[in-house]
């Protein structure tokens, strides 16, 4: 599917015969001819009006719901974790294997931050602890953008359930001989600062952290010492066994789902946020690229983010009709 589509060139103005060009057709199901939307990677157009109702052909999804104290029992104990989206986990057959590394890759603009806080807040509400590491946004801001969806991100903090912390990626780079002497074996005591990400007192079932690209910024010209601490990150996060959530901010018309691309071999799961053009309009999508350990289903599916209720995923839809 994701061959079919085409990337966006950065046109904003296209007339009639460039929009042949852009757009593949392709067979659908029921044998007529559907336009496959226009994947964009760079730079975001906003469509208040496109955000305000789905397009007609989409069906709303039931809301997801909420769990009784027997259902969060069986979670703890279950190998898998759901992210709690509406829509979202039916995608996946088993579920997501607990202790899983994703890579959660997409454009600026693409809601990875607004997806994942959701993903923590359902988790935090379920009973479970969720912890964001936020290198972008001051935690202010972050609760901020929560309140249009009524999620109430302050009761959570409050509870200790939801925990966010913003932290410095050049301070994280500071460390970067000692990493590096670290990776090369010349340490005779183990430094972890990857570690030190997590409060001491605190054992996190999921955590996210926004982003590796801002990490990834704070050791610019000191590649050899980012790698050294992507491995440090994802060895650690594998040890405690966390859920870990890692947003990646990926480049226009690029092939890649990760900044340096040794992300997405050390990840254990790839979901790609996408914002396709449709005419003249755009649409939130997701992909599932890959999940070790659990079937998927291998579409792109469209979202929205509404109001009073957060990121809402629709399954059934895996490309739309062209009006
Ligand atoms: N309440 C809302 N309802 C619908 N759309 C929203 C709402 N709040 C924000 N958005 C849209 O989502 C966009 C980005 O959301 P978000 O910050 O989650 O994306 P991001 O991929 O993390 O962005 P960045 O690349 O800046 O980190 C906003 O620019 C806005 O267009
Ligand atoms: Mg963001």
């Amino acid at each position: 599917m994701a061959d079919d589509i085409v990337k966006d060139d950065g046109i904003d103005e296209i007339n009639d015969a460039e929009e042949e060009e852009i757009f593949d057709l392709v067979d659908s199901d029921d044998g007529s001819d559907t336009k496959v939307i226009e994947n964009e990677k760079g730079s975001i157009e906003k469509n208040p009006e496109n955000e305000a109702s789905p397009p007609d052909q989409i069906k709303e999804p039931k809301p997801e719901i909420k769990e009784a104290d027997s259902d969060i029992q069986n979670e703890k104990e279950s190998q898998f974790m759901k992210t709690g989206i509406a829509g979202f986990d039916s995608l996946i057959i088993q579920g997501i294997p607990k202790g899983s590394q994703i890579l959660i890759s997409g454009g600026p603009g693409t809601m990875k931050t607004t997806f994942c806080m959701n993903v923590l807040v359902n988790a935090a509400k379920r009973g479970l602890t969720a912890l964001y590491l936020s290198f972008e946004e001051k935690e202010e801001n972050l609760i901020r953008n929560t309140k249009p969806f009524g999620w109430n991100a302050e009761e959570l903090i409050a509870d200790g359930k939801l925990i966010l912390r913003n932290l410095d990626p050049f301070k994280m780079s500071r460390s970067v001989e000692t990493l590096l002497a670290q990776a090369r074996g010349e340490l005779l005591i183990e430094v972890n600062e990857a570690r030190n990400l997590i409060p001491e007192n605190i054992t996190p079932d999921v955590v996210v952290i926004d982003s590796l690209s801002a990490i990834s910024a704070g050791f610019f010209g000191k590649e050899e010492g980012y790698r050294a601490y992507m491995s440090q990150i994802f060895d650690t996060f594998r040890n405690l066994g966390m859920t870990s959530f890692m947003i990646t901010e990926i480049e226009h018309s690029t092939t890649k789902y990760s900044k340096s691309g040794v992300e997405e071999f050390l990840a254990d799961a790839v979901f790609a946020l996408y914002n396709m053009r449709q005419g003249s309009q755009r649409l939130n999508a997701i992909e599932i690229i890959k999940l070790r350990g659990s079937e998927h289903q291998k579409k792109i599916v469209p979202f929205k983010a509404l109001a009073n209720q957060g990121i809402v995923v629709y399954p059934t839809e895996e490309i739309f009709m062209d009006k």
